[in-house]
């Protein structure tokens, strides 16, 4: 496995490279959700075929509103190496900041439509960040397939546009939410959780478990004033804080009250300091 840590050698190797790349994307802290998204491209690879995985670890400042949580994202360069070489990944990139960002740089890359609400409506300027280092990622990279999790319903659902708007020739494979054995989704932000929160965390899929269930009982408009209303009575009782709970089509994110197969039930919420964001298709196709 070859470590690269400069945009020069990157473009060297790329440009050397005479087989189909794949990508997937990090910010380190891996867990077994960044493996099953290697999994997912290697799964795509044909016997003879031959094709180098590429995986970015990179903490991107730009896509953090919040100082507190970019100083205290985790970090564990040591075991992601050792986890990259075992799960047969080529390389690993990690560049560092100034290297991804000239003290100069000025462009941004803005989508406007999927990005207003949600998250990116809590974390101004996020989905920006995520745009430009996913951009810089697909120049350097040139993937022909990179893999997302569906855990971040709304990155995925952008970067897709992205792809599409900016026509770049890749084949983006959406790769289901991977959960610890108590259904809490994993994430590198669970590391952060204390033990006790930690304890608490599996009750936000058990939650959205149970609102689906009594939605698929209901007849006919999804009923979100009683999902909402369950909800607080559970979580208001513990630390969790509600920073958006609703409905929307998984494609468009807009919201929607009628029964559809691509409804999403999406919450965010934190614990403490930390937030945590999960979603649950209503309806399983
Ligand atoms: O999902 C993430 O970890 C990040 O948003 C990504 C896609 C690696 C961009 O920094």
């Amino acid at each position: 496995m070859k470590i690269i840590k400069t945009i020069q050698e990157l473009v060297e190797w790329r440009s050397q490279c005479e087989f189909p790349v794949d990508l997937v994307p990090t910010m380190g802290a891996l867990h077994e959700g960044h493996l099953s998204l290697c999994e997912a491209l290697q799964s795509k690879v044909l016997p003879n075929e031959k094709r180098y995985l590429v995986l970015s670890i990179y903490i991107n400042p730009k896509q953090f509103n919040n100082s507190n949580d970019l100083d205290n994202y985790p970090v564990s360069m040591n075991d992601d190496i050792k986890l990259c070489e075992e799960q047969g990944v080529d390389v690993v990139f990690m560049p560092n900041n100034s290297d991804m960002y000239t003290a100069d740089a000025s462009v941004m890359i803005s989508e406007t439509q999927l990005s207003v609400n949600l998250c990116g409506a809590k974390r101004p300027g996020h989905f920006d960040g995520v745009c430009l280092v996913v951009s810089k990622l697909f120049n350097l990279v040139r993937p022909s397939r990179v893999a997302f999790g569906k855990k971040d319903f709304q990155q995925i659902a952008i970067i897709q546009k992205l792809i599409k708007d900016l026509s770049y020739p890749i084949e983006l494979v959406a790769v289901e939410t991977k959960r610890e054995l108590d259904g809490l989704a994993m994430s590198s932000r669970n590391r952060r959780l204390l033990k006790e929160q930690r304890a608490k965390a599996p009750l936000i899929y058990a939650t959205l478990q149970a609102a689906k269930n009594d939605n698929l009982s209901s007849t006919e408009e999804l009923d979100i004033k009683t999902i909402n209303h369950n909800l607080e009575q559970v979580f208001s009782p513990l630390e969790f804080k509600v920073d958006y709970l609703t409905i929307v089509h998984a494609d468009t994110l807009q919201p929607c009250s009628s029964k559809n197969s691509q409804a999403l039930l999406v919450l965010a919420c934190f614990m403490g300091e930390i937030r945590l964001i999960d979603s649950i298709k209503l309806f399983d196709e």
